[in-house]
């Protein structure tokens, strides 16, 4: 149950028309909360704040439909102030980042621009708005380097080696520095692995499923020795709607996962079975992921009272079904969502 005073509220997200944003700024437009995106499109779902717009207010077609979005990038700091002048939210979601580590190793410097200097620009521009009460910064996993043990709770040792996790680390220093400084409530989460409808296709999830229904083949790599705490896009979605909403949250650092492992090769096995005639082919990788594993989930369920409840099997026959539907379509809109 929200609290009424939550649909008075003005949220913004930077990174809103991204797969993690635009499944939350769903989520709180249909419960009536008023929604500013703020996102450059250029690694985004969408083509642009049309294609958004048009695609949102299909999903919310019953509601009250309260959403701006703006074509902005955050590395602009006049274009970030505006917006949050402007709108004067009471709660920024920061989700903008480059936010594929394979990407992030082939241009360190942009990473280190968006996921870093980026967050400044935002924080900076945060000192134009009053109204401001709380700052929820999206972090990553990846801050903790190779899992020393299993599952990790927040209180793991900080070691990224890989500049994706050094980097979201550097965003949650600042953004703890910057709130203590200013006093604006914050929260940190830390999610890991998360996979659903809308999600880029290199992914692993997407990307196996989109194999095994283009050419009924999933690569594997290494073996699928590798483990990690998959979560479903609605768990993750419906924990951030819980805490944006809870005062019990503030000025913490939470992980969001599902709380529980599994191989990789458990996956491909799932989907192999989904897929019919699919052969799973393995191969050697060369890139050096941090070794993951599961989280600990205890913080978030004491704090949000939640529990996350989408195993991998029910979660990959959604995602499956949602593409199979999106091939079938002849709808443009929908097939945007999965350019490059
Ligand atoms: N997907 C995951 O498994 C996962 C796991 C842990 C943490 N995260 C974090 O969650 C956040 C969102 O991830 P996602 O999977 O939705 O990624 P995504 O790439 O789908 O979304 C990121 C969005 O940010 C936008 N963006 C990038 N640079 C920008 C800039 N300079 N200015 C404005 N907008 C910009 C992109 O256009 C995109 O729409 C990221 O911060 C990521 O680090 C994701």
């Amino acid at each position: 149950m929200l609290p009424d005073t939550f649909f008075m509220k003005t949220i913004l997200i930077t990174g809103g028309a991204g797969f993690i944003g635009s499944h939350l700024a769903e989520a709180i437009l249909k419960v009536g909360g008023r929604v500013i995106v703020f996102d450059n499109f250029d690694y985004s779902r969408f083509i642009g704040p049309n294609d958004y717009n048009e695609f949102i207010r299909s999903q919310c077609s019953a509601q009250s439909y309260q959403c701006h979005c703006i074509k902005g990038d955050i590395n602009d700091k006049s274009m970030i102030q505006e917006a949050i002048s402007t709108w004067q939210p009471d709660i920024i979601v920061h989700l903008a980042a480059i936010a594929d580590s394979v990407f992030a190793l082939q241009f360190p410097e942009m990473c280190q621009q968006v996921n870093v200097c980026g967050v400044k620009n935002v924080l900076d521009a945060c000192k134009q708005c009053s109204t401001l009460e709380k700052f929820v910064f999206v972090s990553s996993s990846y801050v903790y380097g190779d899992f020393l043990y299993d599952p990790v709770d927040e209180l793991h040792p900080l070691r990224p080696q890989h500049i994706y996790g050094i980097t979201k680390r550097e965003g949650e220093r600042l953004t703890e520095e910057f709130c203590e400084r200013y006093g604006v409530a914050y929260t940190i989460v830390r999610p890991t692995a998360v996979y659903g409808f809308g999600s880029r296709e290199n992914r692993v999830c997407s990307k196996m499923i989109n194999d095994a229904l283009t050419d009924r083949r999933i690569i594997l790599y290494n073996g699928g020795n590798d483990r990690l705490d998959f979560t479903h896009i609605d768990d993750l979605i419906n924990a951030c709607m819980t805490l944006l909403t809870r005062d019990s949250v503030e000025n913490e650092i939470v992980n969001i996962s599902r709380g529980c492992v599994r191989y990789i090769s458990e996956l491909a096995e799932i989907v192999r079975m989904r897929i019919p005639d699919t052969h799973i082919v393995h191969a050697t990788g060369d890139f050096k992921r941090p070794k993951r594993g599961e989280l600990d989930i205890s913080k978030m369920q004491r704090l949000l009272h939640f529990t996350p409840r989408i195993d991998l099997e029910e979660g990959i026959e959604m995602l499956i079904n949602e593409i199979e539907h999106m091939r079938g379509t002849n709808d443009s809109l929908v097939t945007t969502m999965y350019r490059g």
